[in-house]
C-alpha cells in the first residue's frame, strides 16, 4: 500500500513504551501472581527462583507503573469524552453485532477504549501506593499492620481487575483486525481509519 493510503497513529515512543509495558508487565504478573497461592508459587520460575522473584516484583511493578503513566499523559488528550461518545454507547449493541451501518463514528478511540484508560489510571495509582506500603523491609514498617493488610487487600483485587481488564483490551485488540499492526508499526490504511475511527479520519484528511 502506497505511502499516501497511510495514516500514523502511534508514535514510535508510544509503541516502544506499550511493547515494553507489555514485557515488563508480563514479568510483574507472573511474579506477582506466583505469591497468591501456594500452587501457583512455579511461575516465579519467570525470573529464576521465589526468593528472586520477590525482590524483583516490587521494581518491575514501579517500572510498569511509571511507563504506562508515561503513555496514560500522552494518550490523555485522545480520551477524553467527547460528542461521539454518548451515540456510540447507545450503539453498543450494533458493536457487537457488527452491524457496521447501524454504528455512529467514533474519534481516536471509542468509549469502550476509554473506560479501559480510566480504569488503568486507577490501577497505577492504586498498585503504587498500596505496593510502597506493603514493601518489606523498607517501607511497610512505617505502616501499621492494619494499614499494611488493607494495602495487601487493595493490591491483590487490583492485580485480579487489571489481569479481567487486559483480557478485554487483547480481545479488542484482536477483534478490531488491523490494530495490533497498527500498534507494532505505527501506521494505519485510511481505508482502517474511516472503518473503525471515522471522526479521526475526517479529522485528518481537514
Ligand atoms: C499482548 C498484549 C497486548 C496487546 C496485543 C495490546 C494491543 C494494543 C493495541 C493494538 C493498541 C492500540 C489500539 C488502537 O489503536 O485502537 C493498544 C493500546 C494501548 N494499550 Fe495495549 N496491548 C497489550 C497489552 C497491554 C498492557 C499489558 C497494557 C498496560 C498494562 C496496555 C496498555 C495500553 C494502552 C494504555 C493503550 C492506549 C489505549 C488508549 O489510549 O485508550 N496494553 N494495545
Amino acid at each position: 500500500m502506497s505511502h499516501k493510503e497511510m495514516i500514523v497513529r502511534h508514535k514510535l515512543v508510544d509503541r516502544l513504551c506499550h511493547w515494553t509495558i507489555v514485557f515488563v508487565g508480563l514479568v510483574t504478573f507472573l511474579t506477582g501472581f506466583s505469591f497468591f497461592y501456594p500452587s501457583f508459587q512455579w511461575l516465579s520460575g519467570i525470573v529464576g527462583t521465589p526468593q528472586l522473584a520477590k525482590v524483583m516484583h516490587p521494581f518491575f511493578g514501579i517500572a510498569m507503573c511509571l511507563l504506562l503513566a508515561v503513555m496514560l499523559i500522552r494518550y490523555y488528550q485522545h480520551n477524553k469524552w467527547n460528542k461521539y461518545d454518548l451515540p456510540w454507547m447507545k450503539a453498543v449493541v450494533w458493536v457487537l453485532l457488527q452491524k457496521e451501518e447501524n454504528i455512529p463514528p467514533v474519534g481516536h478511540y471509542n468509549p469502550g477504549q476509554k473506560m479501559l484508560f480510566r480504569a488503568f489510571v486507577v490501577f497505577v495509582l492504586a498498585f503504587l501506593i498500596s505496593g510502597i506500603m506493603m514493601w518489606q523491609p523498607y517501607f511497610a514498617p512505617m505502616f501499621s499492620a492494619e494499614a499494611v493488610n488493607w494495602a495487601t487487600l487493595v493490591h491483590s483485587a487490583c492485580g485480579i481487575l487489571m489481569l479481567l481488564s487486559l483480557v478485554v483490551h487483547v480481545w479488542m485488540a484482536c477483534w478490531i483486525e488491523g490494530s495490533i499492526t497498527g500498534m507494532l508499526y505505527g501506521k494505519v490504511s485510511k481505508a482502517w481509519a474511516r472503518k473503525h475511527h471515522p471522526a479521526m479520519f475526517e479529522e485528518h484528511e481537514e
